[in-house]
């Protein structure tokens, strides 16, 4: 189940009422991009692939919290609304590597989540909104190799990273086989935002 697109659309404005941030334009962005490549894709809907984007982050209505507790929240919250399909890719979207991205030992929401992706199968939407998560900057569509530095900058790298940034590079061409062309062909102004300097957004102080 999902909401339609103007329900979604009106949740991510709420969302970022209660908990204002670059993210919801981050979001519509995955949104968008995840729209533009389904269009090219012939087994995929490109409504269904805008809504699961602009939703992926809905967990960070909440407030400012860690990726888990993000990825957490967002399911709870969609599995109440009764959008199983939405739920799915609030825990999916972070989970590249899947069970390679968890330590031997979890703790308190990643208990539940590596159980979820651990036996979860991934479909084409779970992988077009891994891949989307890094093409979207608040501001427009970017080179993943840029999203991935200003999210690193942010929040620090692990063990996994450059595991995770691979796996991503395997779904950008996934994509691009089925679309036979380059997912940067689809993506507005993709050249100008990635050669634009941003400052670093950092969360206010509280
Ligand atoms: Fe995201």
């Amino acid at each position: 189940m999902l909401p339609d697109k103007k329900t979604a659309e009106r949740e991510l404005e709420i969302a970022g009422h209660l908990n204002p941030g670059p993210w919801t334009n981050h979001s519509l962005n995955a949104g968008l991009a995840a729209k533009y490549i389904a269009e090219k894709c012939t087994n995929m809907d490109a409504d269904k692939a805008y809504i699961l984007g602009i939703l992926h982050d809905i967990g960070r209505r909440v407030g400012i919290v860690s990726v888990p507790k993000h990825v957490y929240e967002g399911y709870v919250y969609s599995m109440e609304k009764g959008w199983d399909e939405v739920a799915k890719i609030c825990m999916t979207h972070s989970y590249p590597i899947k069970g390679k991205d968890f330590a031997e030992e979890v703790q308190d929401e990643e208990i539940f989540i590596k159980d979820y992706i651990v036996s979860c199968a991934y479909d084409d939407y779970d992988r077009l909104l891994q891949l989307c998560d890094s093409l979207a900057l608040a501001n427009g569509f970017c080179m993943l190799e840029k999203r991935f530095i200003d999210v690193s900058r942010r929040y620090g790298v692990s063990s996994t990273s450059v595991s995770r940034w691979n796996a991503t590079f395997g779904i950008k061409e996934y994509f691009a086989k089925q679309m036979k062309c380059s997912i940067y062909d689809v993506l507005p102004n993709v050249k100008e935002t990635t050669f634009m300097d941003i400052p670093l957004w950092k969360p206010p102080i509280k």
